[in-house]
């Protein structure tokens, strides 16, 4: 069944906490935490100290998707404090192997994140290494984006490369998932869907994260 990961992107930061607690009960399965650092993306996040007193507060996993310049400055931090799931930009770092295998070495599931616009085979040679993919359907930045549909072909072409080279791959989607496209990305064969403004925008959290199932 797949997994629905609420984005905190846009929940409300003056009460985090139970924003947290309330996605958590409304049945979210992990928590998805948007970094920027206003080089690799134009928007600022937040970054170590707030994802280190959120992992004090929850109660599901964490998927901290790094969207920074210089994602190996944080990988070993995250792995001391037992971050569940990690992912940076292929586009952001020239040692993906390496990098994936400080995260693997921390007992980290270890994740590439792509834009949009690149191409599933620019990975093909590490996929074997890898926990997760998380595939962009908006340019990353924001939150509340329209959905861009070329991801479907991504999901199927990479669902296809992991059946010979790594069976166990999960595939994420991050980016206007909404009850719209739902259905047709659990077809295509998504495991894990990050939902910002369709699950935080509205007044019942329980019910948007069950239309997204
Ligand atoms: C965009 C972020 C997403 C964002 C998704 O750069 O990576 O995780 O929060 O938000 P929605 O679901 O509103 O597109
Ligand atoms: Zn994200």
């Amino acid at each position: 069944m797949v997994k629905i990961a609420p984005s905190i992107l846009s929940a409300d930061f003056l009460n985090l906490q139970k924003e947290i607690e309330a996605v958590q009960k409304a049945g979210a399965d992990i928590l998805h935490l948007d970094v920027m650092d206003g080089h690799f993306v134009p928007n600022l996040t937040f970054g170590m100290p707030i994802i280190k007193q959120i992992k004090e507060i929850a109660a599901i996993p964490l998927d901290v998707h790094l969207m920074v310049s210089n994602p190996a400055e944080y990988l070993e931090l995250l792995g001391k404090w037992k971050i569940d799931y990690v992912s940076f930009h292929q586009e952001a770092e020239n040692h993906l192997h390496r990098q994936i295998h400080v995260l693997k070495e921390n007992s980290v599931k270890a994740g590439i994140a792509l834009n949009p616009a690149t191409p599933i085979e620019t990975i093909l040679p590490i996929l074997p290494d890898l926990d997760f993919v998380l595939l962009m359907s908006v340019n990353p930045g924001f939150g509340g984006q329209g959905f861009l549909p070329l991801v479907y072909d991504k999901i199927k072409r990479l669902k296809e490369f992991a059946i010979n080279l790594n069976p166990d791959l999960e595939i994420e989607v991050d980016g206007g998932v909404n009850k719209e496209n739902t259905h047709d990305l659990q077809i295509s064969g998504v495991d894990i869907l990050v939902a910002g403004s369709y699950i935080f925008r509205s007044s019942n959290y329980s019910q948007q994260i069950s239309s997204l199932r």
